[in-house]
């Protein structure tokens, strides 16, 4: 074999060995699955991380040649509300508003959904749900809760219960908290691989609440260029990380726009994923460029149809942060 040095690139370190995504994920380098990795070389990625080049080197040596990879254990926190049947739970966060959580949380579950995973949503924003809409589900007003997607996604929101979507929802905190709660506990979910919960913007109330009282194996956190620069971000990470949630991945939202020549605009600024992957610690997921194309079809209720090259890369790299995971779940039964 031949060693690996400190000038390789990241990505193909791991595809020739994968069994060094371990090493990096156990040094809070998660880049395995991270398009930054495809740009960036061991000795960079070294440095970024502040740990001895050498020292990484001789650990993906060994390791590359058969030795025992660290382990990374996660466990659930305990003290929270258990449950029955759903596998892994998982928020989609970001402390800004209107950054595209709830986009991100449909297409995480559009994703998981066709790679044949039984697939849920939580619509966590209690009292500005606006899940259903995108699934096409307004209509699904006072059935059965949860509600199913064309797709098979079951889905359970606030809006689904009112008389009318336009109907405001004006709850305080604890009530916010008891009916998310519920939605959890009460509900008749049935079998679930992945529950996807939309968090309502801010590190106040309502996303803290879910993060406490939801047993959460780990949040997705959302950005824009312009969100990071706005620090409100990277204190949604650090609350986050006060909780000991585990951050699983990052995505960059309208994160550039494509034109029809096949250059790109930057209406937001530079893009801020690397800084974003450095503060969280987690590989990033997707860049996913401004495109009407979502917007229309979240406005008609067909975002199961929508299909991308960042659609295709966060369905990707969602497969290799969390499908380990889940397969050792599965095999302990
Ligand atoms: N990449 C994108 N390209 C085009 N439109 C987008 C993109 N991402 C989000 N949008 C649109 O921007 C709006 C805001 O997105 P979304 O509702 O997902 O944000 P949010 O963070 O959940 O907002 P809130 O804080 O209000 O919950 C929506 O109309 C959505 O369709
Ligand atoms: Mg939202």
């Amino acid at each position: 074999m031949d060693a690996i040095t400190a000038e390789m690139l990241i990505r193909e370190v791991v595809r020739s060995h994968p069994a060094t995504a371990r090493v990096f994920a156990h040094h809070g380098m998660p880049c395995a699955g991270c398009q930054i990795a495809a740009a960036e070389t061991v000795a960079q990625g070294a440095a970024a991380h502040g740990i001895a080049p050498a020292l990484l080197l001789e650990e993906l040596n060994r390791v590359a040649a058969g030795g025992e990879a660290p382990a990374t254990t996660r466990t659930r926190p305990p003290g929270k509300l258990a449950r029955e049947g759903i596998r892994r739970v998982v928020a989609v966060m970001s402390g800004k508003g209107g950054v595209g959580k709830s986009l991100v949380t449909g297409l995480c579950a559009l994703t998981t959904r066709r790679a044949g995973r039984q697939v849920g949503i939580l619509d966590g924003d209690i009292t500005g749900p606006s899940i259903p809409r995108m699934f096409g589900l307004q209509d699904a007003r006072r059935g059965e809760l949860p509600a199913v997607s064309r797709s098979g996604i079951r889905i359970a929101s606030m809006n689904l219960l009112l008389e009318s979507e336009e109907q405001p929802v004006i709850w305080r905190g604890p009530l916010v908290s008891g009916a998310l709660r519920q939605f959890f506990t009460d509900l008749e979910w049935g079998e679930l691989d992945y529950l996807w919960v939309d968090l309502p913007p801010g590190t106040s109330d309502a996303p803290l609440t879910a993060l406490q009282a939801l047993p959460l194996d780990g949040v997705v956190m959302v950005a824009t260029p312009q969100a990071l620069a706005g620090m409100v971000v990277k204190k949604a990470i650090r609350l986050v990380q006060e909780l000991g949630v585990p951050i699983l991945g990052v995505v960059e939202n309208m994160s550039y726009l494509p034109l029809p020549d096949g250059t790109i605009l930057e209406p937001f600024g530079p893009s801020t994923a690397r800084e974003l992957v450095l503060a969280s610690g987690a590989p990033l997921l997707a860049r996913v460029p401004l495109d009407q194309r979502i917007a229309g079809l979240c406005d008609t209720g067909r975002i199961e149809e929508y299909r991308s090259p960042a659609a295709e890369e966060l369905a990707v790299n969602l497969g290799s942060v969390l499908e380990e995971d889940l397969q050792e779940v599965e095999k302990d039964g």
